[in-house]
């Protein structure tokens, strides 16, 4: 039976039949059947059943597993089964469990816990994916590997303080240059031997908690070997695949914004990019947006896959809010207008004890199709499979770039002062929220990305400044573009040291501004902001932090309005060349990052997709052919009417319209206009 490989958006998801009798496997497959249910993610789990005891490989029951779905006519994505280790390892070998923050060694229990500088883990968790890979490589239903699951957390064993030892020499070569890195002349630190540097924990350089360090230094440098350390567990894996499997893809599902591994030095070692949605709420479609287009930004704007979400409710919150009907359908499409070129949940049946026996699935305990998650779950495969695969390999068409940086990240939130209330993804969402809200097409890229095809550049809260970046962003305005930053940007180099000079250090020049001081107060105190660019003005707060600008050929286009720096500029425009730099002194509200952003995106001509309509998301995909698939979302409550900017028929439903035509939109419906080229 052929698999229905790449043929449309791939549906369905993880899938755990080693939890069931065989009477269940043959009712799961009927119903996914009627669900349209092409793709299954099987074995994430299954190390112990696979290898019992150290010498003994038992492969009878994913023999079954897999040959069930091979027969299905399923295209199966086939983990290595080391999201979670068996007791007899950590028995056998106590080095694979985790060291924690506070210095307390853990033994067996939970996943997602091993060592990831163990030795003993690299080896046993290689050798599975080995013969996993090795056993069905041949079988043309596996269409992707699944690599571990969720990598994240961080070890402090003595293991891991050796590797990182290691990693030190590899990055500095000389104790010199590391203790200049580090600054370690400050409260005495000087090194004078690689084996005195201990991780960075509750035991050492940490009050408080992981953010709270004496040493930015030795903490962002834990934080970037914790992150190569796991990928190293994630290459050593994806190394053993390869041996039998040249050419399948090789993936691991990530977390979307997970601060504690830069998905960025991971991306280039994937083959795609997959992750899993669980927003908190019903009201992150901005957020989940924003998400979706970082995972599209790790590969160059190419598809990824959306490895899992809940058909209907997650377990682990302290609060597990149901998806309103409607609302996993229409966050499904907002993946797929987001690049996603498979669409698959967590879980297609639920575990029946446990911590997620209330983790929603498309099948629950009574195993009944009648249900209402049944039902749009059902429904949603049949739009799917009548989308065929007029999105696939489709790509954004963006003009505007948002940069995300893990580095600017971790060096902004474990930092003593300005202010522990700025989180760097509440600064990044603001911004990205006001592009979003525009219905612009965009981009979120690494620092190291390419921004020659981009007209606006957006660097929220850039706290890090790396390489040659302020080079770059000069050459965006300098040919016409627009480059936008805000407070805390340009503040320290890639060892997290001050640059010895204005703030905003290299990007100064582009910005056309000096900062000599800045005040933080507590999220109740409001600074007024009197925007005003030509005939346009608005009045907006600013909070938590104000820096004061000493404009240095840059003009103010937003002026604050109390304390003793009133009247001093909080929003500069500077020309660059025949661009401009934008700097945002404070922390305005989103009213003012939104008018803001508006203004940046008039002087290219990008004009809001439909501003009046509110809770409308668009975004456009270009298919392979050509064609142009814009997908419109109503994520509001009401239903929304407007005109269509283009003709084009809608894929679901058939419809054709003319440009201009008037289109209404249910609450939690979607439409995917597809206008052919020209
Ligand atoms: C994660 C994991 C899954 C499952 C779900 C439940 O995404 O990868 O194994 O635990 O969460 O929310
Ligand atoms: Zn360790």
């Amino acid at each position: 039976m052929t698999p229905p490989v790449v043929r449309k958006v791939l549906y369905g998801g993880d899938y755990n039949p080693e939890q069931w009798p065989q009477q269940v496997w043959d009712h799961d497959y009927q119903l996914f059947d009627a669900a349209r249910i092409d793709t299954v993610t099987l074995g994430v789990f299954d190390w112990a059943l696979i290898q019992p005891a150290e010498d003994v490989y038992d492969f009878s029951l994913l023999d079954r597993i897999v040959g069930r779905a091979t027969t299905e006519g399923r295209a199966i994505c086939l983990a290595t089964a080391t999201g979670a280790h068996p007791p007899w390892l950590a028995r056998a070998y106590p080095e694979v469990t985790r060291t924690d923050f506070e210095g307390r060694k853990h033994r067996y229990g939970q996943r997602h816990n091993a060592c990831p500088s163990s030795p003993v883990f690299r080896r046993l968790s290689a050798e599975l994916a080995r013969r996993i890979a090795h056993r069905y490589a041949g079988n043309p239903s596996v269409v992707a590997w699944h690599v571990g699951n969720e990598y994240g957390g961080a070890c402090y064993c003595a293991l891991c303080a050796e590797g990182f030892r290691d990693w030190l020499q590899k990055r500095y070569s000389t104790l010199e240059a590391l203790n200049a890195a580090w600054y370690t002349t400050f409260w005495s630190h000087i090194f004078t031997a690689w084996d005195q540097i201990e991780p960075p924990s509750a035991l050492t350089e940490h009050w408080r908690g992981p953010d709270h360090t004496a040493f930015q230094g030795i903490t962002l440098d834990y934080l970037r070997f914790m992150s190569d350390a796991m990928l190293a567990c994630f290459l050593g894996e994806k190394a053993a695949i390869r041996e039998s499997s040249p050419d399948t893809p090789v993936t691991t599902n990530f977390m979307g914004m997970y601060r504690p591994i830069d998905y960025h030095r991971w991306a280039p070692h994937l083959d795609f990019a997959s992750w899993d949605n669980y927003p908190p709420d019903d009201t992150s479609q901005a957020r989940m947006a924003l998400t979706h287009d970082l995972m599209r930004g790790l590969k160059d704007g190419r598809p990824f896959w959306l490895m899992e979400q809940t058909p209907s409710t997650t377990a682990s919150r302290e609060v597990n809010p149901l998806k309103r009907p409607g609302a996993m359908r229409l966050w499904s499409w907002q993946a797929v207008a987001h690049g996603a070129d498979g669409v698959l949940f967590f879980q297609l049946r639920a575990s029946r004890g446990a911590c997620e026996k209330y983790h929603g699935a498309v099948i629950g305990h009574a195993g009944r199709s009648d249900t209402r998650v049944f039902r749009e779950v059902a429904q949603l495969g049949a739009e799917l499979e009548r989308l065929g695969g007029a999105t696939l390999g489709a790509r954004t068409p963006a003009r505007v770039a948002v940069l995300f940086d893990w580095d600017s990240w971790w060096a902004l939130e474990i930092s003593d002062g300005p202010s522990r209330l700025v989180r760097y993804q509440q600064v990044v969402l603001a911004y990205y929220t006001a592009l979003w809200e525009s219905g612009v097409d965009v981009d979120v890229l690494p620092v190291t990305a390419d921004l020659r095809r981009y007209d606006v550049v957006v660097a929220p809260a850039l706290h890090m400044l790396k390489g040659d970046l302020a080079r770059r962003l000069e050459e965006v305005a300098a040919r016409g573009g627009s480059v936008l930053t805000t407070f805390l940007s340009g503040r320290v180099d890639e060892d997290d040291n001050a640059f010895l000079m204005d703030v905003p250090g290299p990007l100064g020049p582009l910005m056309g501004v000096r900062i000599d001081e800045w005040d933080a107060r507590g999220p109740e105190f409001v600074n007024p902001v009197r925007l005003r660019d030509g005939e346009t003005e608005l009045e907006v707060e600013a909070r938590l932090v104000f820096e004061l600008v000493i404009p240095q050929g840059a003009e103010a286009v937003g002026t604050y309005r109390a304390d003793f720096y009133a009247g001093t500029p909080a929003v500069t425009r500077n020309t660059f060349g025949a661009g401009h730099g934008w700097y945002v002194a404070a922390g305005l509200d989103q009213r003012g990052v939104s008018w803001v952003v508006r203004r940046v995106l008039s002087a290219h001509d990008i004009a809001p997709r439909h501003p009046d309509v509110p809770g409308l998301e668009t975004a456009v995909r270009i298919a392979p052919d050509g064609a142009e698939l814009l997908f419109l979302l109503n994520h509001g409550e009401e239903p929304v009417e407007f005109g269509v900017t283009r003709s084009g028929t809608d894929v679901l439903s058939g419809a054709h319209f003319e440009s201009g035509q008037r289109i209404t939109l249910d609450p939690r419906d979607v439409t995917v206009l597809r206008s052919e080229v020209g």
